[in-house]
């Protein structure tokens, strides 16, 4: 069956929000120690256009992550597959997340992370679907929420396909 691409928010529309969004962590991180957290593999683009939006000093730490279970969602139990490089005591923690859908994965990484004494923790997403919300997570800065559709581009994938794609679309069947 063929498959026809609908854009949902344009670039133009994610370029907007990423600005403002810089502009409110870096006033509020201004005399921090901020650490991005860029959870893969989702968050990459994400978090390249937010990380150039910010002006305060950062520093840039990869978390790769698998999630087991229910096919299309995550089950909640994340592997870790790829670690933070260094230690985060005392340091200033936002992850980025590209979505946040049952809550499931955020709500482990807080966990997970809350171990490792970070001065604080915080979470910045570019978009929450709460129609499929399973466990209530702070989200302290967040792009757009979005209705219950499966949405592709800007990092986001169909079975590894469509990350590329600069704007957030869906797929539909023709
Ligand atoms: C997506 C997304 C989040 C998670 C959110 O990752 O990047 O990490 O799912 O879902 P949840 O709120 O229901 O836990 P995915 O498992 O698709 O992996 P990917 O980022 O490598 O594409």
């Amino acid at each position: 069956m063929a498959q026809r691409i609908v854009t949902m928010i344009s670039e133009d529309e994610i370029r907007k929000r990423v600005t403002a969004l810089g502009a409110e962590i870096s006033k509020e991180y201004a005399s921090k120690n901020l650490v991005l957290v860029c959870v893969l593999k989702g968050s990459f683009v994400f978090t390249a256009d937010l990380a150039r939006a910010i002006e305060t000093p950062m520093r840039i730490e990869f978390l790769g992550v698998r999630s087991y279970g229910e096919g299309t969602s995550t089950s909640g139990v994340v592997q870790i597959t790829q670690d933070l490089s260094r230690p985060i005591e005392g340091e200033d923690i936002l992850i980025v997340e590209d979505i946040v859908d049952t809550g499931l994965t955020i709500a482990h990484l807080l966990d997970l992370f809350r171990t490792r004494r970070p001065n604080s923790i915080k979470v910045c997403a570019l978009l929450h679907k709460p129609a499929r919300s399973r466990i209530q997570v702070p989200i302290d800065y967040l792009g757009f929420t979005i209705e219950e559709r499966f949405v592709v581009g800007y990092g986001l994938d169909w079975g590894e396909k469509y990350r590329n794609l600069p704007s957030i679309s869906v797929v539909e069947s023709e």
